[in-house]
């Protein structure tokens, strides 16, 4: 397909090379230009007030921009400011974290929302420097409330920026790297504009996320800085951004138990470190245990089994960690007499936070499966 950034191409031909600060400070004008027409329409955008854009900053770090506009303003809503934030129980801010996985994430907006009233009054601090000194605000985040709430010139340098920009300049070096990242910050520190420093680095991650996209091939096509473009022109495009391999994930088999007496389900609190830290779960033990071994395992517990169906079994990733689990639905005659707590389908659904990963049992109890 042809496009318009072609003839670009053929009109302003590149008759010196550009050095990489050079070629970085070319991107200003078609980025900033192509950002004013492009730019998606999101709740955060509309309104960047320094909360929101703390909050939405946050949300996107591990999930995509249509699965966070929900949880966004259904956050707002329960959360509108720093003060209600930090004042929060920690167990219903999970529970409106629910599903977005990496829970340390709303955890540390609690703790950084007390430091605010603390320290700042209520606000976030409109300073680079002490917005990085608070819990779960790196310099990625950091960069991204200062230039887009309050017009600092700083950057964020988030995975789509990264990627742009090392294809922009051709750059083998490992994006993983935080020495990478900081030449980067670094770099483009000394390019950015003052004007508009927070559509600057929206963007870079605006072509990272629909254009120069994380999976698949680049629309190099549609992409403003096609013409400067140096991974393109080379046909690098496949080798960079280079990443050092990942370990692969440890694979582990969990066998699942829906526990249900007199219409109550069992759940656990779990540890309070580690994985899924202070989330609720069902039981669940490693390794895959026969109707037998389960029935033999709730008996050693005082538990009188009535009767087992299999629930199915069901996958889920997380970062390091692969559970493979197969589940049972037990019904009980009485309770057990330790460490579970019945509670009801309705206390499931709208008080304790369990995450996605149960998220297939958690359909067949509510008969969605
Ligand atoms: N991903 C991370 N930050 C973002 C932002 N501000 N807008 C859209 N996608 C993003
Ligand atoms: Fe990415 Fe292609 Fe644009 Fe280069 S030209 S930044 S590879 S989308």
């Amino acid at each position: 397909m042809e496009h318009l950034y072609d003839k670009l191409q053929i009109l302003e031909p590149e008759s010196e090379p550009l050095g990489r600060i050079e070629r970085m400070k070319a991107m200003e004008g078609p980025l900033l230009s192509w950002y004013g027409d492009h730019a998606r329409i999101l709740p955060w955008r509309e309104n960047p007030h320094p909360y929101r854009v703390w909050i939405s900053e946050i949300m996107l770090q591990q999930t995509r921009v249509e699965a966070v506009k929900p949880y966004f303003a259904r956050f707002m809503e329960a959360f509108p400011d720093v003060k209600a934030l930090a004042q929060a129980p920690e167990e219903l801010l999970l529970k409106r974290w629910e599903g977005l996985g990496y829970y340390n994430r709303a955890r540390n907006l609690k703790k950084a929302a007390g430091i605010m009233m603390e320290q700042w009054e209520g606000r976030l601090p409109a300073s680079y420097g002490e917005l990085k000194k608070l819990p779960g605000i790196g310099s990625y985040t950091a960069g991204a409330i200062a230039s887009i709430a309050y017009g600092l010139r700083v950057p964020a340098v988030d995975g789509n920026v990264l990627r742009v920009i090392s294809r922009i300049l051709a750059s083998r070096e490992d994006i993983l790297k935080a020495s990478v990242k900081r030449q980067m910050e670094e770099d483009l520190k000394t390019i950015m504009p003052k004007e508009r420093p927070g559509d600057f680095n929206q963007g870079l991650i605006e072509i990272g996320a629909v254009v120069c996209v994380p999976n698949g091939q680049p629309k190099c096509g549609e992409c403003p800085l096609f013409s400067l473009c140096l991974a393109r022109k080379e046909g690098l495009l496949d080798s960079i951004p280079y990443k050092t391999p990942k370990k692969p994930r440890r694979q582990e088999k969990r066998t699942v138990l829906i526990l249900e007496s007199e219409g109550k389900i069992a759940i656990e609190k779990r540890p309070d470190t580690g994985l899924l830290a202070s989330l609720y779960q069902f039981p669940n033990v490693e390794g895959r245990l026969t109707e037998e071994e389960v029935a033999e395992f709730l008996t050693e517990q005082g538990g009188r089994v009535e009767r087992m169906e299999a629930a199915g079994e069901a996958k889920h990733i997380f970062s390091h960690v692969e559970w493979h689990m197969e589940g049972y639905h037990i019904f009980l005659e009485g309770t057990l007499p330790k460490k579970y707590l019945f509670v009801s389908r309705h206390e499931i659904r709208t008080k304790y936070p369990l995450p996605n990963a149960f998220s297939a049992y958690i359909k067949r109890i509510n008969g969605e499966s």
